[in-house]
């Protein structure tokens, strides 16, 4: 059962705080945010795939003063955290598989961060051929991980992810998510790769068409 809801609800005014907190003892989000803007500099729209409360879409938000973003999950928390302005900024509760139908290759940068390992492994692949499909023919995905290695902080994160949401979540080392990747977006469209500080299991592809 998913307990992270009724504990943070507890914390009030400071849920959007402890939530920050929470999150940066296991990835920088600033630095990752930076990260996405070195690697593509420039974007018109941008969608973010998976982006919960909307964490990194505010920092998307800040980093692409005139992008158009469309930001979605598929819980109903969608956007809830975001402390920004939303007119240029759209959260929408629905699935990838979705806007790729209505919406194809239309999206020059899409974000996907620490999303796959909550999405169970039989549908995987058909949710990057979504991805796929709504990218641009020159657009970018971002892709970001956790990598499972068998460290004190995997486990603590894999407990906090198993419990405080309540997902049957299932880590992938690196090299499978390249595989995975290559499976659906062909074997030469990883185009850069990074690790992300604090913890060397956040790793981080820019994907090409
Ligand atoms: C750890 S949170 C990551 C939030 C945000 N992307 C970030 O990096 O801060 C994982 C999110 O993935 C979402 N998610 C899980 N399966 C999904 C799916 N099939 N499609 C879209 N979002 C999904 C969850 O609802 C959750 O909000």
């Amino acid at each position: 059962m998913a307990i992270g809801a009724t504990v943070r609800r507890l914390f009030g005014p400071h849920e959007r705080t402890v939530a920050g907190l929470y999150r940066g003892l296991f990835v920088d989000v600033g630095r990752l945010s930076s990260l996405i803007r070195e690697w593509m500099p420039q974007a018109e729209k941008i969608l973010e795939v998976g982006c919960g409360e909307g964490a990194v879409t505010e920092q998307l938000a800040r980093l692409y003063p005139n992008a158009d973003i469309m930001a979605i999950d598929i819980t109903p928390r969608v956007g809830r955290l975001f402390n920004g302005n939303r007119d240029r900024v759209q959260f929408v509760e629905t699935t990838i598989q979705a806007v790729a139908a209505t919406k194809p290759g239309q999206f020059d940068l899409i974000i996907l961060s620490d999303v796959l390992h909550h999405v169970p492994i039989a549908l995987r692949e058909e949710l990057l051929t979504a991805v796929h499909s709504t990218l641009a023919p020159e657009g970018r995905l971002f892709f970001k991980d956790w990598e499972r290695r068998f460290t004190p902080i995997h486990w603590l994160g894999y407990a906090s992810d198993r419990w405080i949401t309540g997902d049957r979540i299932h880590y992938l080392r690196k090299q499978e998510a390249a595989e995975l990747i290559a499976g659906t977006f062909g074997p030469d469209s990883i185009i850069a790769e990074a690790r992300v500080r604090p913890w060397n299991n956040n790793f981080a592809f820019l994907v090409q068409q």
